[in-house]
């Protein structure tokens, strides 16, 4: 149980200076990654420019432009960027932004594997690391993923290197590898996801593979000064999915391997999409901001059965973080669940040395001054998330605020 009266002087360290190889940071407070959808036909709009320059005005030291798929394959859905050269100028324009607040720019680089509803590979299956029924992409004819050969293995962590040279080059200061969350990299790390009989699965040691090749091959294209995060789960969620044991062990070998800090996040989108989040499922918002007939029908009938609900608590992955924290030495950022002054002493005090927000960001640009100002500060985020349901509808957004 946290006091709400008593904040000691650990939020003071979480305004202080922070070092990411040469990457200097302002203060230790990350806005997360949280899908924007201000996106036409795979091109980035002006708004999310706008969205990320707010955000950066209001104090926190980086920014994370979500979802940057690494090639057109990598895509959800057709909407989506993916790294290109007809995006280059409009990222250049993002960062330049950005960098006016002091504030630094981070993108995070990521492929969906089978999630994908991306019509645009029609006659192509999706790639994962095992072929399985793809629910997510049946409307859209992508009904089953493709097992990725060996050579496309390789071809895709190419595309993260490519990727994060392209990212470097459009101003970025540093890059986040998806390996959360139920994306391609995630799917291989997944042991009941990955069912492969080759290198690249069965073992951790194996399932690791294909992550480990794509910090290499990101660090080989950046160097040594750039920092690279990687993004990875605490646990899928599911029964079946990947535990605490195993993730403690790919938190070490992505220390080993060189990554300069991980974010700790959990769930599995195509699974348990709310366990990430915890909170409300709006699914009446997200049939609504649906755009197939069939696809909404297919929700509202099945929508409360699949869609499981997590109850909201404060700071909710600190449990299974802790276990991350007293594993490895590498910089760790702390995800979930940060709504206030209380919550950011405590995450400060179990030894995080960063802490990213989503929510309470999306609610309040300026949440990380006031709880500066004011040290009983609670962000008025009610964990409603409709957000989510926004994000595909118009871009996202907070529903409480005009
Ligand atoms: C609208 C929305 C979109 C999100 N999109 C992404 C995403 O693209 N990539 C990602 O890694 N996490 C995504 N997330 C998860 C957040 O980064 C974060 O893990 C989660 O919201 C919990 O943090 P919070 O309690 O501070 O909001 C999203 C969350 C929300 C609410």
């Amino acid at each position: 149980m946290m006091l709400r009266s008593n904040p000691d002087d650990q939020i003071k360290h979480a305004f202080s200076p922070f070092r990411l190889r040469k990457l200097q940071l302002k203060n230790r407070f990350i806005k997360s990654a949280t899908y924007e959808g201000m996106y036409k036909n795979g091109m980035p709009t002006g708004r999310l420019t706008e969205f990320h320059s707010r955000l950066a005005e209001g104090g926190i030291s980086m920014t994370t432009v979500a979802y940057g798929a690494v090639n057109d394959m990598g895509r959800t859905h057709a909407e989506q960027m993916y790294i290109h050269d007809e995006v280059m100028p409009m990222l250049e324009n993002l960062t330049a932004s950005v960098h006016q607040y002091r504030c630094a720019a981070s993108i995070q680089l990521t492929h969906c594997g089978y999630f994908s509803r991306n019509k645009q590979i029609k006659g192509q299956n999706p790639l994962a690391p095992s072929r399985r029924l793809n629910m997510y992409g049946t409307m859209e004819g992508l009904i089953y993923s493709k097992s990725m050969s060996e050579e496309e293995i390789f071809q895709t962590a190419e595309a993260f290197s490519s990727a994060a040279s392209f990212s470097k080059r459009a101003g970025f200061d540093a890059v986040e590898i998806h390996m959360g969350h139920g994306y391609l990299i995630s799917q291989f790390l997944s042991p009941t996801i990955n069912f492969r009989t080759d290198k690249y699965g069965g073992s951790l040691k194996n399932r690791l593979r294909f992550p480990l090749l794509v910090l290499e091959k990101v660090r080989e294209a950046v160097g040594q000064d750039y920092p690279v995060l990687c993004k990875m789960n605490l646990e899928d969620g599911f029964v079946g999915g990947l535990k605490i044991n195993e993730s403690i062990e790919i938190a070490r070998a992505l220390e080993k391997s060189g990554a300069d800090a991980l974010v700790l996040s959990g769930g599995y989108t195509s699974k348990t999409p709310f366990y990430l989040m915890r909170g409300e499922v709006p699914l009446w918002q997200m049939i609504r901001a649906e755009r197939k007939l069939i696809q909404k029908i297919a929700m509202a009938v099945l929508g409360k059965v699949i869609i499981r609900k997590y109850r909201f608590e404060e700071n909710f992955f600190l449990p299974l973080a802790g276990k991350i924290r007293q594993a490895v030495n590498l910089p760790l950022v702390y995800l979930g669940g940060v709504v206030s002054a209380d919550g950011v002493n405590q995450i400060m005090k179990e030894g995080f040395d960063m802490i990213a927000i989503g929510r309470a960001l999306i609610h309040d640009p300026d949440f990380i001054s006031h709880i500066e100002k004011d040290r009983s500060h609670i962000s008025e985020c009610n964990h409603c998330n409709q957000c989510v349901a926004e994000m595909d509808r118009d871009g996202v957004r907070c529903v409480l605020v005009e």
